[in-house]
């Protein structure tokens, strides 16, 4: 099967020029200014951008979280990432206390399998117990194509794990080659300001945010790179929030460090303003680190600008407001937390990122693909419009309006946290591996073309800082 995509304007981290795309299968086989070949499909791109799929490498689909789940499956969940231009997804099998690695991905392999994912599938572990032997399993994750871990400092009696648990997943990581991310909040300072809250009649769904102060995520961003600096690991900062905690971030990466972090739109497009939302309203934004002043906005596009900010992810956690996010009604710490975003993130970032003179046509590409699929062992494959590169590419009209609503939503979540915002700039196309998956919003894809992906190992800079602050003792 052969398709030609016309005339479009080729967007990569590093290119924009004009050419015509051919696909072949699954594959992008070549790129020129003009072919003459006999092909099954022409798309004609004229006028528009031709992008590499969206890489989001932090969704949480069928995640168990507060006595509840995720309201998106892989179905639903990768036909929402579809409808936002994104071609692969990278989700967390999220391990218990006492269980297995290995024991904890079959399972989730079972999920999926369960599931008709559109697009293409890859999981980082989420590690709370590395006691009784289960550091061996490692390597074998490593074969499966799990080349990340992610831990939590924060949700204390749940997936908290302590600075031993953390210290010996960054060793790992140095010695096979992971990537971890690390949600960074202080869960003991934050568990006090709950209680504390809580005991002073403080039950609503605001003092999420006035528990959770920016200090006690730059403490632990803080605290999360010094670790990984004591393992000799690098280290990747999930969902950072606050300016403070980008300068730690800053401050690491101008040390040489290898210190990454990501940030999202709800972080980039929304400010604690929305916690003074009137009838329980403000549940829609316990998403955790909670939206904060609208100072920080600043920060983290500068951030997002000069390369201290590596990656815009969503952290879709979607949990309906009807009836999942009311188990809070009468003490805010029982909201189960996150929010949806897997669908509008080319769309916000484009609009208020592009248009809006923030960060530049590459560097969009760069943060919501290239860079994603590099870190987390995707690259080239996937994060580029390239020969050789699988077929995952958006056709995008940079004119094209529309207003984000829930009525056009794909997830099966019963909100949107952008109702009525109006964005210009919209897919037009979306196809993966060579499949036309998503056409003008709507998502026309077979249900199950998505695979998992085994990701390789991450690939740490040379830049000798790492090697030379590595103070512990081998194994
Ligand atoms: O509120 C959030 N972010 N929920 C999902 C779990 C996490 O912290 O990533
Ligand atoms: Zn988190
Ligand atoms: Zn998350």
């Amino acid at each position: 099967m052969r398709k030609l995509i016309t005339g479009g304007r080729i967007i990569t981290a590093v290119d924009d020029y004009v050419a015509d795309v051919l696909i072949e299968d699954e594959t992008v086989v070549a790129i020129a200014s003009r072919f003459d070949v006999e092909v099954d499909e022409v798309i004609d791109a004229s006028g528009q951008y031709v992008l590499p799929g969206g890489v989001d490498p932090h969704v949480h689909f069928r995640m168990p979280f507060a006595g509840t789940e995720t309201v998106d499956d892989f179905t639903s969940g990768t036909a929402a990432a579809v409808r936002g231009g994104t071609t692969t997804v990278i989700d967390f099998p999220l391990q218990s206390r006492g269980t297995g690695l290995i024991e904890t991905l079959d399972r989730w392999h079972g999920l999926l399998g369960q599931d008709q994912p559109m697009i293409d599938v890859g999981f980082h572990m989420i590690v709370s117990d590395l006691s009784n032997g289960k550091l061996d399993e490692v390597p074998r994750l490593v074969d499966e194509g799990v080349t990340s871990f992610k831990l939590f400092m924060a949700y204390k009696d749940s997936l908290m794990a302590d600075d031993s648990t953390i210290f010996e997943a960054f060793c790992a990581s140095a010695d096979h080659g992971l990537l971890t991310m690390m949600h960074a909040e202080n869960g003991g300072v934050i568990d006090v300001l709950v209680r504390r809250a809580l005991a002073a009649g403080r039950t609503s769904p605001k003092y999420h945010e006035a528990t959770r102060p920016a200090k006690a995520e730059a403490e632990a961003v803080h605290s999360a790179i010094a670790i990984a600096e004591m393992a000799g690991a690098p280290v990747y900062i999930v969902h950072l929030s606050a300016e403070e905690s980008l300068r730690h971030v800053a401050q690491a990466r101008a040390n040489g460090i290898a210190a990454y972090a990501e940030t999202c739109p709800q972080y980039l497009f929304l400010d604690n303003s929305v916690y003074d939302l009137p009838d329980f309203e403000a549940a829609k934004y316990v998403f955790t680190p909670p939206a904060r002043a609208k100072h920080h906005q600043d920060a983290l596009w500068r951030g997002l600008a000069f390369d201290d900010l590596a990656v815009v992810s969503t952290d879709h956690c979607p949990f309906c407001f009807a009836d999942q996010k009311r188990m809070g009604i009468d003490d805010f710490s029982k909201i189960p937390n996150g929010g949806p975003g897997v669908e509008a993130r080319l769309q916000l970032v484009h609009d208020g990122g592009v248009r809006a003179g923030r960060i530049t046509l590459n560097r969009m590409v760069d943060v919501l693909s290239t860079t994603p699929a590099k870190l987390f062992g995707l690259f080239p494959k996937k994060g580029t419009v390239a020969v050789g590169s699988d077929a995952d590419l958006v056709i995008f009209d940079p004119n094209k309006r529309e207003t984000l609503s829930v009525e056009s939503q794909v997830s099966k979540v019963d909100y949107s946290n952008y109702e009525g915002r109006e964005v210009v700039g919209s897919p037009t196309w979306v196809i993966s591996r060579g499949a036309t998956v998503g056409r003008n919003g709507k998502v026309v894809g077979a249900p199950g073309h998505g695979r998992f992906i085994k990701r390789a190992q991450h690939l740490q800079p040379l830049t000798g800082k790492v090697v030379d602050t590595v103070i512990r003792v081998q194994p």
